[in-house]
């Protein structure tokens, strides 16, 4: 079992997505063990996203992620990361494959609607930056 961080970006919270994008994860196989909304300000924005500080997109992604209300969830199953980069598809809407969430609700490479981790070192990172350990105790 494996567990990865996923963020319901502002563009799908705005649409009303959080259910239909849930229910794409729990129909594949993936289980939610914390959930939450919240809202981002820039500075956690930069932090959330600091590996990724030297590029353009850096300034208007982290402006983006903190402009409305997010969702954070761990889901959990195996090969939790590849299985959750599969159902979400490309990080580019137009090249996401039919199906996948961004493929399904994607706007653009910024408002791709969904993150997830891409490795187990960013999940390892990215899951107690919205989690506390008590809220992390599965309990099923
Ligand atoms: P995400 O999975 O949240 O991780 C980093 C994000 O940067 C990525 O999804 C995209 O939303 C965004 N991103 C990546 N490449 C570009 C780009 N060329 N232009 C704008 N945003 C990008």
């Amino acid at each position: 079992m494996e567990r990865t961080l996923v963020l319901i970006k502002p563009d799908g919270v705005e649409r009303n997505l959080i259910g239909k994008i849930i229910s794409i994860f729990e129909e594949n196989g993936l289980r939610v063990v914390a959930l939450k909304k919240t809202k981002l300000t820039k500075d956690q924005a930069k932090a959330f996203y600091l590996v990724h500080k030297d590029r353009p997109f850096y300034e208007d992604l982290t402006t983006y992620m903190s402009s409305g209300p997010i969702v954070a969830m761990v889901l959990e199953g195996k090969d939790a990361i590849k299985r959750t980069r599969e159902i979400m598809g490309a990080t580019d809407p137009k090249e996401a494959q039919e199906g996948t969430i961004r493929k399904l609700f994607g706007l653009d490479k910024e408002k791709n609607t969904v993150h997830g981790s891409d490795s187990p070192e960013s999940a390892l990172k990215e899951i107690p930056f919205f989690f506390s350990e008590q809220e992390l105790i599965a309990l099923i």
